[in-house]
C-alpha cells in the first residue's frame, strides 16, 4: 500500500525523502513523488513508475534548498496510475500526501464544485487538499481539525502549507503514522524501515491526533487541540534486518533467516518447559476459537485448526476477514477470537477484531509489528519475532504464526496430555531450527526442479488435512510473485469437478506429510498421475512414491507434528526460483501491496 516520508532538518531533505521511500517501495507501489517546502514555494516532483525515475528526474531539476518535504508512494485506488493522480497533491496553501481511503469525496468534491473549485486529479486525496485549502485561513490547528471533521474513511495525512515552509503537520484515522525523533531532526513515516538509517527513536501517533514537527520540536494534539504528552517509543530493529544483506532479493534472505526467527518466537512463550506464563486466562476457552486472518495469515490459521482440533479437541473456526466482518457472526462470550497479522494494520482483519471487541468476545492478536493498531487494540497480544519483514510474499512471519500456533495448541492440551509427550512435541518444536536449516540446504536441488517448472501455465498443489492447509499456503506464494495459475485442492475432493483440468503434463505437487493420510492422498495422486500429471512429491524419507513421484524432495527426519513447518520452507524455495527463472520482480510483484490498509 501507499507510503509516506518527511523529514525536516539540515540535511538535503529531498535526499532524505527518496532514500525513505525506496525504504518504503516493499509495501507495493505505481507512483512516487515529493513535496519541497522553501522559503518562496512548495515546489512538488512526481511521476508514474519507479522511485528511481523519481530520483533521475529531481538530480536533473537542480532543486532549490527546502527545509521540510514530504514524499509518497502510492498504490492506486481512485484513478489509474498517471503522474496527474500520483501524491503529492495541492490546494493554493496546502500540499499534502495520503495513504487511506477518503469515502465521502464524492460528496466533498459536489461541495466544492459548488463553491467553483474542481480537482485536476480523480483522486479522493486531491478533494482532502482542496477542502483543507478551503478551510485554511492562517491558523494550521484549526483548518486541520475542522478538515478531518468532515472527512470520513481512512486516512493518514502529511501535510505543508505554503506559508509554513519550516513545519510538517501529520494527523491519521485508521491508517498507521509514525513521528521519528531525530538531533535536530525530525521525521513523519508510514512505517518504521524508512527512518531507521537516521533514528530508533519514534512516537506513534494515535486516532484523531495531530503532530506538528519542526526541526527541532515535536508538539502533539488532541481532538479538543489541547497539548498531548506522549511516550516516546525505540525501535529494537537494526537497520542491518531491513536490508538484503548480501541476499539477492529480500524473500530468499528471510526465507534464510527462519532458523532464528521461529527459535525467537518460540522461546519467548516456552521459557523452562514453562508455556505461556501469567496467561492462563487465555487458554480458558469454553466455546470456540475463530482465527480471522487474510492471505498467508489465513493459511497459518487453516494450519493451527488442524493441530489445535487435534491436540487439545476444541473446535476451530477459521474465517477470511474480508468475509467474516459482513457476515454477522455469532459470536458467544465464552468463545475466544484469534487476529493474525504480520503487520497488525490489515484493514479487513482490524475490522474483524472491533467487530469481536464490540461484541463483548475475548481477542487475541497474532502479530508480528510491535505497536500495530492490531497489536494495541487485541486484548492481549502473542508477537511473532520475525523482525522486520520487507518482501511482500510473506515466508517467515508465516511460519512463526505456524509454530505459535503449534505452542498454542500444547498450551491447550497441557491438560489432556502426558508431561512426557508434552516435552517430546516441545522439542520438536525447538528442533525447528536445525531442521529448516536442513532444507535450506536442499535449495539447489528444489532450484534445479523448479527450472523444470517454470514455463507451467497451471499447478496444482494437492494434499489433506495439515497439507492441505500447506498447499493453500504453497500455491499463493507461487501464484503472487511467479504469476504462474495455481489452485490449491484437498486431495480427495479433486475427483469431484477438478480432476477434468488435469491432462499430460499437468504439474501436481502432492504434500504428504501428515503419515495418517498419506495412503488417502497416494490414491489422489495415482488418479492423477494414470491421466498424465507430472507429479513432485514434498514427504518423509521413508514413504516410497516410486509409483508416482517424477520429482521428489524429502523432508529432514521429523514428526508430523512439525512436518508443515519444515515442508513450508521446500515450497517457499519452490516459488522463489520459478519466479526468478521467470524474470519477475520477487520482491514487489505486481499490484500487490505488503500491508493491505485498505479494503
Ligand atoms: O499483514 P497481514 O499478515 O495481515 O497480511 C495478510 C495478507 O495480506 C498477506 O499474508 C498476503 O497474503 C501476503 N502477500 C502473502 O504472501
Amino acid at each position: 500500500m501507499c507510503g509516506i516520508i518527511g523529514y525536516t532538518g539540515d540535511r538535503d531533505t529531498e535526499k532524505v525523502l527518496i532514500e525513505g521511500l525506496k525504504k518504503l517501495e516493499y509495501r507495493g507501489y505505481d507512483s512516487a513523488g515529493i513535496a519541497l517546502s522553501g522559503e518562496e514555494e512548495i515546489s512538488i516532483y512526481k511521476n508514474e513508475g519507479k522511485v528511481q525515475l523519481l530520483e533521475d528526474r529531481v538530480k536533473e531539476a537542480n532543486v532549490a534548498p527546502s527545509f521540510a518535504g514530504i514524499g509518497h508512494t502510492r498504490w492506486a485506488t481512485h484513478g489509474k496510475p498517471s503522474q496527474l493522480n500520483s501524491h503529492p497533491h495541492r490546494g493554493k496553501k496546502v500540499v499534502i500526501v495520503h495513504n487511506g481511503i477518503i469515502e465521502n469525496y464524492q460528496e466533498l468534491k459536489g461541495e466544492l464544485a459548488q463553491k467553483g473549485i474542481r480537482p485536476i486529479s480523480d483522486t479522493d486525496t486531491e478533494i482532502a487538499a482542496l477542502l483543507l485549502d478551503q478551510l485554511y485561513e492562517g491558523d494550521p490547528h484549526a483548518a486541520i481539525f475542522a478538515a478531518i471533521k468532515r472527512l470520513e474513511g481512512s486516512y493518514a495525512l502529511g501535510i505543508l502549507f505554503t506559508d509554513r515552509p519550516h513545519t510538517i503537520y501529520a494527523v491519521r484515522k485508521d491508517s498507521p503514522l509514525i513521528i521519528g525523533k531525530g538531533q535536530g531532526e525530525n521525521f513523519i513515516a508510514s512505517d518504521i524501515p524508512a527512518i531507521l538509517e537516521y533514528t530508533h527513536d519514534y512516537f506513534l501517533l494515535e486516532e484523531g491526533e495531530m503532530a506538528e514537527i519542526t526541526k527541532d520540536n515535536i508538539n502533539f494534539y488532541d481532538e479538543k487541540k489541547r497539548p498531548l504528552e506522549k511516550e516516546m517509543l525505540t525501535a529494537d530493529w537494526d537497520e542491518q534486518s531491513a536490508m538484503k544483506g548480501g541476499f539477492p532479493h529480500f524473500m530468499v534472505k528471510e526465507i534464510n533467516e527462519q532458523p532464528q526467527v521461529v527459535r525467537a518466537t518460540l522461546g519467548q512463550y516456552a521459557r523452562g518447559g514453562n508455556l505461556f506464563p501469567n496467561q492462563e486466562s487465555v487458554f480458558d476457552i469454553k466455546g470456540s476459537i475463530y482465527i480471522v486472518a487474510c492471505g498467508s495469515a489465513y493459511h497459518a490459521g487453516l494450519s493451527g485448526k488442524q493441530i489445535i482440533e487435534k491436540m487439545a479437541r476444541i473446535p476451530v473456526q477459521v474465517e477470511i476477514a474480508s468475509e467474516f466482518r459482513y457476515n454477522n457472526p455469532i459470536l458467544r462470550k465464552e468463545d475466544l477470537v484469534v487476529i493474525i497479522s504480520q503487520s497488525g494494520e490489515t484493514a479487513d482483519s482490524l475490522a474483524a477484531l472491533r467487530l469481536a471487541k464490540a461484541q463483548g468476545v475475548p481477542t487475541l492478536g497474532i502479530v508480528n509489528v510491535r505497536g500495530s493498531t492490531i497489536a494495541r487494540e487485541a486484548a492481549t497480544v502473542f508477537y511473532t519475532a520475525a523482525g522486520p519483514e520487507i518482501s511482500v510474499a510473506t515466508t517467515k512471519a508465516y511460519l512463526c504464526q505456524v509454530a505459535l500456533l503449534n505452542l498454542m495448541a500444547l498450551k491447550m492440551a497441557e491438560k489432556y496430555i502426558s508431561p512426557e509427550e508434552l516435552q517430546e512435541k516441545l522439542q520438536q518444536l525447538f528442533s525447528l531450527p536445525t531442521l529448516i536449516k536442513e532444507v535450506l540446504k536442499k535449495e539447489s536441488q528444489i532450484k534445479a526442479i523448479a527450472a523444470k517448472f517454470k514455463d507451467a501455465e497451471h499447478l496444482f498443489f494437492i494434499g489433506r488435512g495439515q497439507d492441505y492447509a500447506l498447499s493453500c499456503e504453497s500455491s499463493l506464494k507461487l501464484k503472487e510473485i511467479s504469476y504462474v495459475h495455481s489452485e490449491a485442492y484437498a486431495a480427495g475432493e479433486l475427483k469431484h469437478g477438478t480432476i477434468s483440468l488435469i491432462e499430460p503434463g499437468t504439474p501436481v505437487v502432492a504434500v504428504m506429510t501428515d503419515r495418517s493420510r498419506i495412503a488417502k492422498t497416494a490414491g489422489n495422486i495415482k488418479e492423477v498421475h494414470a491421466r498424465g500429471a507430472i507429479v513432485l512429491c514434498l514427504t518423509h524419507p521413508d514413504v516410497d512414491c516410486s509409483d508416482f513421484a517424477d520429482e521428489l524432495i524429502t523432508l529432514p527426519e521429523c514428526s508430523d507434528f512439525i512436518a508443515p513447518i519444515v515442508g513450508a520452507i521446500a515450497t517457499q524455495l519452490f516459488a522463489y526460483h520459478i519466479a526468478v527463472a521467470r524474470g519477475n520482480d520477487v520482491d514487489k510483484p505486481r499490484n500487490l501491496a505488503k500491508s493491505v490498509t485498505v479494503e
